[in-house]
């Protein structure tokens, strides 16, 4: 009797260690973001040759302990705040030299990499970055460890239910061809230099559509003829009229590439939104919105810009929630908040619930057919 009972439990036992390891891992849902300064989180600060890096004071100060962590912002970025609104873990910059199979598991990985492009050749100034392909190179190397660790049906799965973001394209005008001395600023006129981004882009996504990239966010441009360091070019300080057209065109062209992509590639839904026309009514009305300036930087080397960047010699603003701009490129995190409630607002997406992993129905997906 007590022999069989015991067979019988170390039958069921076996039986729900062998469901165990079927159902594998148990794998999160994570998210993979490729970008430039506007979503790096660490990158650059392990790039010791880069001049794009925000390691010193006083990036970093409305952010946990206040200390530079290499976000190009006093505090979180777009791709943060709207990870945190799905509920996903903020990933970890790949550099980052703790990062192991386990915390990719766990957080996915952040690739994105301050003066990086869609194009190889953008932000060569900088010295050092990561431009797009260079970030995508560098998920197949992710790809290759996790695999190696868990398995690749597992793996498979992995890749196909994380999220993907892909913001960049501002340094591919302002810090190329917008410059006189990058080559593709003579090669190309503004419409073929666009056509010119737009197949490269359309290869990268397919590119990572291959790794498994099957829910995709691209993040378009705002106003980048606006920001402080574009003003300071003209003698009336006032915004870039071309740059700015040229961020619609790039927004537009995106549009459609998307929409594209989404069509014609199997289960991807591929999405472009952009936060553009709020933060060109931002910039414009900055008191409707609770902000009180919108056209000079609240980390600033005074009457001296442009500065680089914020530096700890800068004088800062009083109150940096009033203030668009963090510094000469890029939005405070009060701007971040509202540029981030506009995409969640016009990708329509459904916050992932972690505690339903590791098997998401497909209801709970995104929907494709979204507002
Ligand atoms: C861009 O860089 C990647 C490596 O990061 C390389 O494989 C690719 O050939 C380059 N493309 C061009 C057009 O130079
Ligand atoms: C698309 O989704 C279906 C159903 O989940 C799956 O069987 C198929 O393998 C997927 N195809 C690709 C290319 O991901
Ligand atoms: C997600 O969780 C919240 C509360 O934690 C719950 O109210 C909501 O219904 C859940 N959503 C789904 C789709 O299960």
């Amino acid at each position: 009797m007590i022999k069989s009972k015991s067979k019988t439990l170390v039958a069921i036992y076996a039986l729900i260690m062998l469901l165990f390891l079927v159902d594998g891992y148990n794998c999160k849902i994570v998210q993979f973001i490729f970008g430039d300064s506007l979503s790096d989180v660490g990158n650059n600060n392990y790039l010791s040759k880069s001049l794009a890096r925000a390691n010193l004071p006083w990036y970093g100060i409305d952010f946990d302990n206040g200390l530079p962590n290499g976000r190009f912002s006093n505090g979180r970025t777009v791709a943060d705040i709207i990870g945190d609104s799905m509920g996903l873990p903020r990933p970890p910059a790949f550099l980052d030299p703790n990062l192991n199979e386990d915390l990719v598991l766990k957080n996915g990985v952040n690739y994105a990499s301050g003066g990086g492009g869609i194009l190889n050749e953008t932000g060569s100034f900088f010295v050092q970055r990561l431009s797009l392909y260079k970030q995508i190179e560098l998920f197949q190397g992710t790809q290759v460890l996790i695999r190696a660790k868990i398995g690749d049906t597992e793996a498979d799965k992995f890749f196909q239910e994380a999220r993907y973001v892909v913001a960049l394209g501002s340094n591919d005008f302002i810090n190329n061809y917008l410059m006189p001395i990058y080559s593709d600023s003579w090669t190309y006129n503004d419409n073929s230099f666009i056509q010119y981004m737009m197949g490269i882009f359309r290869e990268q996504l397919i590119l990572l559509h291959g790794l498994g990239a099957r829910q995709l966010m691209v993040f378009g441009l705002g106003p980048m003829g606006c920001i402080p360091l574009q003003r300071v070019l003209s003698s009336s300080g006032d915004c870039q009229d071309r740059t700015n057209k040229l961020a619609l065109s790039f927004n537009q062209a995106s549009t459609q590439l998307l929409d594209d992509l989404s069509s014609t590639l199997p289960n991807a839904s591929f999405r472009f939104g952009d936060a553009y026309d709020v933060v060109n009514d931002l910039i414009t009305n900055p008191n409707k919105y609770g902000f009180s300036n919108s056209d000079s930087p609240c980390c600033s080397f005074g009457k001296i810009r442009p500065a680089l960047t914020c530096v700890p010699a800068s004088i800062l603003c009083k109150d940096r929630s009033k203030y668009v701009f963090w510094d000469e490129y890029h939005p405070s995190d009060s701007a971040n908040q509202l540029i981030a409630t506009e995409l969640i607002k016009k990708f329509g997406f459904k916050p992932v619930n972690e505690t339903e992993s590791p098997s998401p129905a497909p209801s709970m997906a995104p929907s494709a057919d979204g507002n």
